[in-house]
C-alpha cells in the first residue's frame, strides 16, 4: 500500500487577508482546541445550509470526530477568523487505506456575512495547497443540486460536474436528495484558482 505523505502544511500559517470589502481575516489550521470556536460557527448557520452539511457539526460528537481526523491525518482543515470568531473554514478530506486515497474530498463553509468576498476561494486555494502536498492528484466536491450558489461557485473555481446521483443522500430532514460529486485536477493546476 503507498505510504502517507507527511504533511508539514503549518508552514506560512497564520496569515492575515485583507478582503476586498475591507474586513481583516487571519487564516491559520484548524487546532485541538478549536472545537467550541467550531460548534458556535456551525450553530450560527442559517437552516438552509445546516440542511446540507456533510455531517452534522452542531453535534459536539462529530465535531470531535472531525478534529480526531485532523489529528490523524486523514483531515486538513483551514480556519478563518475575525474578531476571534470563526466565520469560515474549508477542509480536504483521504484515508490512505482506501483506493480513492489519491481523489481529497473538499469541503468549503463560509459564514452568510462573510460571502461574496473572495473568503471561499482564499480558503479553496489553500486546501488545494495542502491537498498537493499531500500527493493528492484529484479533488472532489459534493452537494445537491439544490445548492445552486455552491455549484456556481465551484464552477467558478475551476471544478466541473463529474456524476449526478440519484436519490443518494438524505438532508437533515430526513429528505432523500440528488447527489452532484464535481472534480478539478490537482495536476498541472493552473492558477486560476488565485486568480
Ligand atoms: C460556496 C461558498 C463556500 C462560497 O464562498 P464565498 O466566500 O462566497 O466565495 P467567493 O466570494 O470566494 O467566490 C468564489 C467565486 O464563486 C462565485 N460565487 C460565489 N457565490 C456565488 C453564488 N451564489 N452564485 C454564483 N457565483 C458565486 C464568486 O463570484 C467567485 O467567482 P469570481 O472570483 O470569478 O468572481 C459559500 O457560498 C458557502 O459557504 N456556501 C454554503 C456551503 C456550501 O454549500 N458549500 C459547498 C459544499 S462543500
Amino acid at each position: 500500500m503507498a505510504k502517507a505523505h507527511k504533511v508539514n502544511g503549518s508552514s506560512g500559517f497564520p496569515k492575515d487577508l485583507k478582503l476586498p470589502n475591507g474586513r481583516a481575516v487571519v487564516v491559520r489550521l484548524l487546532e485541538t482546541g478549536d472545537a467550541a470556536g467550531i460548534l458556535a460557527f456551525a450553530r450560527s448557520l442559517p437552516p438552509n445550509d445546516l440542511l446540507f452539511l456533510r455531517t452534522d457539526i452542531t453535534e459536539s460528537d462529530n465535531v470531535g470526530e472531525w478534529i480526531a481526523n485532523v489529528e490523524k491525518g486523514n483531515t486538513a482543515t483551514v480556519i478563518a477568523e475575525a474578531d476571534g470568531k470563526i466565520v469560515g473554514y474549508a477542509s480536504v478530506h483521504s484515508d490512505q487505506a482506501r483506493w480513492t486515497r489519491r481523489v481529497g474530498e473538499i469541503r468549503v463553509q463560509v459564514g452568510p456575512s462573510f460571502r461574496g468576498a473572495g473568503l471561499g476561494r482564499h480558503l479553496a486555494a489553500e486546501i488545494f495547497r495542502l491537498g498537493q502536498m499531500r500527493g493528492l492528484k484529484k479533488m472532489a466536491a459534493m452537494m445537491t443540486p439544490d445548492q445552486a450558489g455552491a455549484r456556481a461557485a465551484f464552477e467558478k473555481l475551476g471544478f466541473q460536474v463529474e456524476a449526478l446521483l440519484q436519490d443518494w443522500v438524505v438532508d437533515r430532514d430526513g429528505r432523500p436528495r440528488d447527489l452532484i460529486i464535481m472534480s478539478h485536477d490537482l495536476e498541472g493546476l493552473s492558477d486560476q484558482i488565485n486568480a
